[in-house]
């Protein structure tokens, strides 16, 4: 539905979906369709030309790659970056819904972006993003934040142009949020910048883990055409890009949705496998979904790093069961087994949520039996955030705050000493770096990533940068691996 309000009209309830898990899952699988966007319109491609904008990304890679997108639309409209607000004529906040302190972040910046807003009228205030699909978010900023001169959805970012023009010769908020979310949207412009890409495969989720407000804030799951990831990718390797991360809430669940053929996320990347980029990773894969053939093409390596990202969430099945993740500790450690079988070099990281509603100290100190079972490299670890309209939200949160917090205390405690352990088995091997640039804390180090993903710091010279090197770790660290360029020698490549 496309709407644009004026500020005075109150009642804007009828142009939201709150978050119904009964309507969401009536979703269909046959109305998706994909558009391939033309440009930018005529009458927008100065409208930028000697104006400058910012934009503050909140929440995952979803969101920072959508950034580029509006980064990419603003530059052919004309307008410049910068990073300072006091110099910007546009201000986006791109929001992230996923927890209560992410919307506290954004409501904070909004408190002061008022007094800017105040001093430069003309400034023009805009909020994107997960929290913009959500109807008592918008509701808040109409009547707290009426300031604010645009507000528009995550299904409607290719029309930030038609948006802006609105915002420019209209005297009301525009607020455009779509709940229709059956589209793909190709050929937008994007900004990437430095030597890594993101490429999202697939939009949405349909899984509606009981507690996450990503199925109604990004809508159904759609794939896009392998044709239009491939061409993506190929694109970017003729482009120079050393590393490409593929995107989606759930990307294992690639291609289930299309109705006209068969092809799958090991099929994807099978493919993807075959064009000459060096690195290729993904995120997020769900363990519901991770089949035997993801598992065999991911054993060929190549350019297909040894890092899986596995949010396990609980390691508790009957935890597991109130999340609706739909496996069960003993399954997830099969698939654990099974996918170290195949690829013994393999670093496996995850999420995990404490103090879920009626989450008992056994079913928590079963999570921690499973972390100290699969030895994970690095995880997300959050205190679980009841979020408006989603099922746990109305489930019984009986467990206390401070017990909330002392379990993730204790759970990050663990995962110390695990990650210290997992890098001190590197001490002395050959790593193969990419090197991204000067180390933050001193220009004379510089720093990088392995295939594994983990940071590595050296003492090196400027012009590696954009490069790979092989680099001998001598002093791994928990987070961070020191080590010793090694010149021009044959890598064992961790
Ligand atoms: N699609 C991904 C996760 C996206 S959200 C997946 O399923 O793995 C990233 C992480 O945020 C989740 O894995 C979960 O650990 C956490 N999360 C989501 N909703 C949350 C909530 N309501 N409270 C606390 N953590 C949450
Ligand atoms: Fe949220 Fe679950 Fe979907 Fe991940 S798979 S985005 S946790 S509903
Ligand atoms: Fe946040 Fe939306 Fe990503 S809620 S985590 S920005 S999909």
């Amino acid at each position: 539905m496309d709407k644009t309000i004026p500020k005075s009209d109150k009642d804007y309830s009828i142009y939201f979906q709150p978050p119904s898990l009964k309507e969401a899952k009536k979703r269909g699988k046959e109305d998706v369709s994909v558009h391939y966007e033309a440009g930018i319109a005529d009458d927008m491609k100065t409208i930028g030309v000697g104006k400058r904008y910012l934009i503050r990304t909140y929440g995952c890679q979803m969101n920072e790659h959508d950034t580029e997108v509006m980064k990419g639309m603003l530059e052919d409209m004309g307008y410049e970056p910068t990073e300072d607000k006091l110099d910007a004529d546009i201000i986006l906040l791109n929001t992230c819904a996923i927890r209560e302190n992410a919307e506290d972040k954004v409501f904070g910046e909004l408190g002061h972006l008022k007094t800017l807003k105040q001093e430069r009228p003309g400034l023009i205030l805009g909020v994107c993003g997960c929290m913009s699909q959500e109807e008592s978010v918008v509701n808040r900023i109409m009547q707290k934040h009426a300031f604010v001169d645009i507000i528009f959805g995550t299904h409607n970012i290719h029309r930030l142009p038609a948006l802006l023009k609105e915002a420019y010769y209209g005297k009301e908020m525009v607020v455009e949020v779509w709940s229709k979310e059956g589209d793909i949207i190709e050929n937008l412009p994007k900004k990437r910048e430095g030597m890594k890409a993101w490429v999202n495969i697939m939009y949405g989720c349909d899984k509606f883990c009981t507690y996450c407000i990503v199925p109604y804030t990004r809508g159904k799951e759609r794939s896009r055409r392998p044709e239009d990831v491939l061409a993506e990718i190929r694109d970017l390797a003729r482009k120079g890009f050393q590393e490409i991360t593929l995107l989606g809430q759930n990307v294992n669940a690639y291609g289930k949705d299309f109705t006209d053929l068969t092809y799958t996320f090991g099929d994807l990347m099978d493919d993807v496998r075959k064009i000459d980029i060096p690195r290729i990773r993904f995120t997020t894969s769900h363990p519901r979904d991770f089949d035997d053939r993801l598992i065999e093409v991911l054993a060929k390596k190549g350019n297909l790093v040894e890092h899986i990202h596995l949010p396990v969430q609980s390691g508790s099945t009957e935890v597991l069961k109130r999340m609706s993740r739909k496996y069960s500790r003993e399954h997830y450690l099969q698939l654990v087994a099974k996918i170290k079988q195949a690829i013994p070099d393999v670093m496996l990281t995850t999420d995990i949520i404490v103090g879920f509603p009626g989450e008992t100290d056994e079913q928590f100190e079963e999570t921690l039996s499973l972390v100290r079972e699969v030895r994970y490299d690095s995880a997300f670890t959050f205190i679980y955030s009841p979020r408006d309209g989603t099922p746990a939200a109305g489930m019984e949160d009986n467990v206390p705050e401070d017990v909330k917090k002392e379990r993730l205390k204790r759970l990050n405690d663990l995962m110390t000493v695990i990650a210290r352990e997992r890098n001190e088995l590197l001490r002395g091997e050959i790593v193969e770096v990419l090197v991204e640039g000067e180390s933050k804390t001193n220009p004379d180090v510089l720093s990088g990533r392995t295939r594994t993903n983990k940071l590595v710091h050296f003492y090196g010279s400027k012009e590696l940068s954009g490069r790979f090197v092989h680099v001998k770790v001598t002093e791994p660290q928990t987070w961070l691996l020191k080590g010793e360029l090694v010149q021009a020698q044959p890598a064992r490549v961790v």
